[in-house]
């Protein structure tokens, strides 16, 4: 049995922020949530989270999915894992020991990790990496031979130690029965006077145990956010290594490093990402779309062969083979059918649009039905807000609302019925009718020169 440890209890002073570090977001999920989310992917079953500083943050963030164990002052890395030692009384096995403010390291290393880990029956796999400038990181010490002697922290270093490359990455792979006696046998004698989770492996190494390292290729996977400039790179890493998911899985963008794809997100094959696009979210894109330039998707769903030019949408739904904008603002709780026309300048709210309905430029239709094969021409507007509550428009199948109509609502439009630009139509209109509301023309005939305003000097 496999399972978790995650440091999270520290201040993280350098974000400057009334927020605990490890729920900032980083490609849109928090910290602590991609730590978890490795650890469970890589086979983790239980997940022992040690919370401290802004505590209520973190839980609020993990919820239920994890277990938590308190760690009241920050007394080091050795004292936070002692403050999981219920939670490995109770889980037995092997246990991975993670740093929450580290995110970008990936389940399939851990696997690995996990794996090598139980291939040499070690006591203790210390994932490390080289590293041609370490500053800050503990050096891994060893002997003549090789052989793992300790991790000695940067400022408990000799100059001879500074020199060596390979550091610790701060995670680590245990087997509970070794740990948690060589735990008791740690103390703060060192620069900081705190318990260093470091101290284990040289105990363990002492007494015969077997510890080795496993050295990371990819030493992105060890970068730890201290502060927003770390936050902005390590999304960068994340947001780098999405996109090139998404093209290995079948997606052209014509200029990826201008995009934004979240790690829910899913696109279907063929699909061609113009520059500037966000895709935020659980969004779902189907094959054969062509999304952008300069758009954002966030929980959305879009089907096969639609197109989305320089438009936002947000928390809807959008059929197959439909066009939205350029400039259109779809807003939540829409559900657009297929071969749709969203044209520019349209807004949509909680909007139900049928099937081969065109809704071509300038409009805004919130609160309503809108039935299959309808033309809602220019400058239509769905009124349905008198201050202080919100009605329905209905409206049927292969209506034609014409120009500059006000849908006073609530307000029904029945099937194959006619309304003629301009109108304000605030009753039903039957099937098959034409409704007009706007007063009748009148031409005075010869009113200017009667007037005495005729202007023209010849
Ligand atoms: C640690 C390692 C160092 C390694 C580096 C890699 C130790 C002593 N040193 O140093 O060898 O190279 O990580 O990044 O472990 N935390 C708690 N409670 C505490 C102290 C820390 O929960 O009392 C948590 C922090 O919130 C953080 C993690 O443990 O998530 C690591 O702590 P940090 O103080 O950043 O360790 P480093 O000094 O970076
Ligand atoms: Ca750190």
């Amino acid at each position: 049995m496999v399972n978790a440890v995650i440091l999270a209890a520290g201040e993280g002073k350098r974000m400057k922020s009334r927020k605990a570090k490890v729920v900032h977001k980083a490609l849109g999920k928090e910290i602590v949530k991609w730590v978890a989310d490795a650890a469970r992917g890589a086979g983790a079953e239980k997940i022992c989270v040690v919370v401290g500083h802004k505590e209520e943050q973190v839980r609020e963030c993990l919820g239920e999915s994890v277990e938590y164990a308190v760690q009241k002052e920050q007394k080091g890395t050795g004292h936070a894992v002692m403050m999981a030692e219920a939670f490995l009384e109770k889980n037995q096995g092997t246990v991975l020991v993670l740093c929450g403010d580290a995110p970008l390291i990936k389940e399939e290393t851990l696997k690995k990790v996990i794996e090598e880990h139980k291939k040499k029956k070690n006591a203790c796999t210390v994932i490390s990496a080289l590293i041609d400038c370490p500053d800050g990181y503990g050096r891994i010490v060893r002997d003549e031979t090789g052989k793992f002697l300790s991790i000695t922290e940067h400022k408990d270093c000799t100059a001879g130690q500074l020199k060596i490359k390979e550091c610790n990455a701060g995670m680590y792979c245990f087997e509970v029965k070794d740990l948690l006696p060589a735990l008791k046998k740690i103390n703060c004698c060192n620069n900081q006077n705190e318990y260093y989770i470091t101290d284990v492996p040289a105990v363990m190494s002492k007494e015969g145990l077997g510890v080795d390292t496993y050295i990371l290729e990819d030493k992105d996977e060890m970068f730890g956010i201290n502060d927003r400039v770390q936050l902005a790179e390590a999304t960068e890493i994340l947001r780098k290594r999405y996109v090139r998911k998404n093209m290995e899985a079948g997606v052209t963008f014509i200029k990826p490093d201008s995009c934004y794809v979240s790690p829910d997100a899913e696109i279907g094959e063929d699909t061609i990402i113009y520059p500037n696009c966000i895709i935020e979210g659980m969004t779902k894109i189907g094959p054969d779309c062509i999304i952008g330039p300069d758009s954002r998707i966030s929980d959305a769903e879009i089907g096969r062969g639609t197109e989305i030019n320089k438009s936002v949408i947000v928390e809807s739904s959008i059929g197959n083979e439909t066009k939205v904008g350029p400039f259109a603002y779809v807003r939540p709780g829409n559900r657009v059918g297929d071969h749709v026309k969203v044209g520019d300048f349209v807004e949509l709210k909680k909007a139900e649009i049928g099937n081969g309905t065109k809704i071509s430029h300038l409009t805004y239709i919130g609160d309503a039905q809108v039935g299959e094969d309808c033309n809602i021409a220019c400058g239509v507007v769905t009124v349905n807000y008198d201050g202080s509550k919100k009605y329905l428009t209905k409206i049927g199948d292969n209506c034609f609302v014409g120009c500059n109509v006000n849908l006073v609502s609530p307000v029904e439009v029945e099937s194959d019925s006619y309304i003629a630009a301009g109108s304000t139509i605030t009753e039903r209109v039957p099937s098959k009718a034409l409704a007009i509301a706007r007063a009748r023309q009148v031409n005075k005939e010869g009113w200017v020169e009667k007037k005495g305003r005729y202007k023209r000097k010849k």
